[in-house]
């Protein structure tokens, strides 16, 4: 390992991810593609896992730095010496000298902190204040169980038998060294336990007959219960991975009218019903602003899979750690939410609303404050086996939740409101 090189790379990830607020895999390719990453795949894909660790544990060690430093102020670079520093002791690896000297330079107090985290957030993570909020709404021991499951990804794969039969791809997966174990309520739902090789990488997925979705997103459509011959309005669609499974469980006999504000991601979006089998004589792209759009008629059933602040997805990606350094976010996110909820609301009898959120502020509050304004809906149990909503709110048995470190899954809201 050339210790200045990876040094280098996780640094300025850190830095581009600062900058323009995209994920760890964006962030890593541009680096990639402007300083290079090592010849082989073999070295860019250590490197990337290594910079999603990197970037997982920001605030553990900027809570380092602040407490073991000479100085107040960081650099990129401080950061990702320490992280390799405390990354090769935990591994019980060979420590680069240079690299000793330098961390032990930066950061004279570096021994006695790692031993001696005692706040929670710093440990695990997080930053500060959404600690503080989610302990106010479980116990502290189950919001640590939770944000700790959060610091690992489990992955679902989606099989999609608009091209490929379940039997067949259990098959295929198997001669790709792929472990799984089949979800027991999804029969086409697989949890990735280890793989030889990256799913990115198999034929399988590059033609679209398996999909990487988590299980709370496939949760979602299934509390939507689409039916063929319905007419769906999806109100924040792209790129199209909950279009698709509504599509997938209607065999492509549903007709979806599928919305969203960014024509970039719609443009993706088209591509991937393609790749994914989906028949798009039955699918509209349409270009819009959810919060506003008036449409001709009703549909049968809405989804509003609301933008949000990802909180519910660090596993996926822990760029997003680093974009909540901003907490006002949750409250803009809100916003936007009860307001494509409140439009959804007059164009369809049944509603799914859901957010990749463990924050109440983007799920609980969102209902509570739309049902004061919309007397018509009322809150109906989704049929998922799944948790329930945060007992702080009245609404909470209603409501339904997965929770990471029960539901083995990202931490998504999901409610259902019918006239
Ligand atoms: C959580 S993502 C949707 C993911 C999608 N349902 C899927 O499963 O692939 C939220 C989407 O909402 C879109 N969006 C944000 N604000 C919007 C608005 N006011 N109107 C319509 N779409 C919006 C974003 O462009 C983004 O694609």
């Amino acid at each position: 390992m050339n210790v200045d090189r990876v040094v280098a790379v996780l640094a300025n990830t850190l830095y581009v991810i600062e900058r323009k607020s995209i994920g760890v895999r964006r962030a890593f390719s541009y680096v990639c593609r402007v300083h290079g990453c090592g010849k082989t795949l073999l070295d860019r894909e250590f490197l990337f896992e290594l910079a999603l660790r990197f970037v997982s544990s920001y605030y553990t060690l900027l809570y380092i730095v602040e407490r073991g430093g000479r100085v107040k102020r960081y650099s990129h670079k401080v950061l990702a010496r320490l992280f390799l520093y405390k990354w090769l002791l935990e591994e019980g690896e060979r420590m680069d000298s240079r690299l000793r000297k330098s961390v032990e330079r930066d950061l004279p107090g570096v021994g006695r902190v790692l031993t001696n985290i005692e706040e929670p957030w710093a440990m695990l993570s997080y930053p500060k204040w959404l600690f503080d909020k989610v302990i106010n709404v479980m116990p502290v021991d189950e919001a640590i169980a939770m944000l700790n499951a959060m610091n690992r990804r489990v992955v679902w794969v989606r099989i999609n038998t608009l091209r490929i039969d379940v039997d067949k791809a259990l098959h295929e997966l198997e001669r790709n060294g792929i472990v799984y174990e089949v979800e027991k309520s999804i029969p086409f739902l697989i949890r990735v336990i280890r793989s030889k090789t990256p799913i990115r990488r198999i034929d399988l997925f590059k033609n679209g007959s398996i999909i990487v979705q988590d299980k709370a997103s496939v949760l979602t459509v299934i509390a939507l219960r689409p039916e063929p011959n319905m007419l769906i309005y999806d109100f924040a669609a792209a790129p199209g991975i909950k279009t698709s499974l509504i599509m997938q469980l209607t065999e492509n006999r549903a007709r979806v009218i599928a919305i969203d504000m960014s024509r970039k991601r719609l443009e993706a979006m088209k591509l991937l019903l393609q790749v994914y089998g989906v028949d798009m004589n039955r699918v509209d792209l349409v270009l819009g602003d959810s919060r506003t759009i008036s449409l001709s008629r009703c549909s049968d059933a809405a989804l509003v899979d609301a933008p949000c602040s990802s909180s519910g997805a660090v596993s996926k990606d822990p760029a997003v750690k680093i974009i909540l350094r901003d907490s006002r976010i949750p409250k803009r996110m809100s916003e936007i939410q009860k307001r494509m909820l409140m439009n959804a609301l007059r164009y369809s009898d049944r509603v799914t609303y859901a957010t990749c959120s463990i924050l109440p502020d983007e799920g609980e509050e969102v209902i509570e404050d739309v049902l004061k304004m919309s007397v018509e809906h009322k809150l109906m149990d989704a049929p998922i086996p799944v948790s329930r909503g945060y007992k702080a709110y009245s609404i909470w048995s209603k409501v339904r939740r997965t929770l990471p470190h029960i539901d083995n899954s990202e931490g998504f809201f999901i409610a259902n409101l019918e006239k």
